[in-house]
């Protein structure tokens, strides 16, 4: 499929990448078409890579990704656009992290509302899923790097967008039992603020490359 990868970052390379693997066709979007970091994963990545403008890379993906930094994602859409983004599969793994008063950061929207609904309101034609914002970079794109199995969330209004979404994470390698739909977008607010806890959990074990496993009591 043509998929856009919006943002030049770990996160937008990471899965820009994997995409590629997976066979797809990939267009990663920056602010400025001839953004370095962009044109340099073009170069290292050659075959189904390209780069231009969020807009560029809106229009030519059927499913966009948002990797945007989250302080500056409504900014990177508007760039995009409604009309490029119109009917689209929406992945948003952005998270609403602010650092401008250092560590530990805080959420510039939480509790009564979400960056992802934020993002489902202001583009209301756009099927926003709500997925992989939980995980470090890595872990997004190959789960199997942690031994046993952990959790990925998803949030999101339409259900056949769920489904798309859980098609390329099912690439990724993610197993079905691993794929938690939290249903609406609302939930992405809780998915959001895990980020809080996320930050200390790093610092107490010394890296990112963890995740949750959830453990239920047998249903009859
Ligand atoms: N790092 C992780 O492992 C991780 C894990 C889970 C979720 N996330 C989330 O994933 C997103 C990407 O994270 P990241 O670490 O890869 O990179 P990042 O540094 O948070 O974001 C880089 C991207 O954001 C764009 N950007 C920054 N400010 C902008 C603004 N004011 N207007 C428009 N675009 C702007 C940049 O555009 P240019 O390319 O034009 O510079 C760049 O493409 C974030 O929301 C983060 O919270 C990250």
């Amino acid at each position: 499929m043509k998929i856009a990868v919006l943002g030049t970052g770990m996160v937008g390379v990471a899965i820009a990448s994997r995409l590629v693997e997976c066979g797809h066709d990939v267009t990663m979007g920056a602010r400025d078409a001839a953004n370095e970091k962009a044109q340099a994963w073009v170069q290292r990545t050659k075959r189904s890579a390209r780069a231009g403008t969020f807009r560029d890379a809106a229009t030519a993906g059927e499913i966009v990704f948002n990797c945007t930094r989250g302080t500056g994602t409504l900014e990177a859409l508007q760039q995009a656009g409604v009309a490029a983004l119109k009917g689209k599969v929406l992945i948003d793994v952005s998270n609403p992290l602010d650092f401008s008063r250092g560590v530990p950061p805080t959420l510039t929207v939480s509790n009564t509302d979400s960056l992802g609904e934020q993002i489902q309101r202001t583009y209301s034609d756009a099927r926003v899923v709500k997925t992989l914002n939980t995980l470090t970079a890595p872990l997004m794109v190959n789960p199997r790097l942690l031994p046993g199995d952990h959790v990925n969330f998803l949030s999101g209004n339409d259900a056949a967008a769920k489904a798309t979404a859980a098609q390329i994470l099912r690439q990724f390698g993610w197993k079905d039992s691993e794929l938690i739909d939290l249903g609406a977008i609302q939930a992405a607010r809780g998915a959001e603020a895990w980020l809080l806890l996320w930050v200390s959990v790093m610092g107490a074990l010394g890296t990112p490359m963890f995740n949750l496993n959830l453990t239920a009591a047998p249903q009859d």
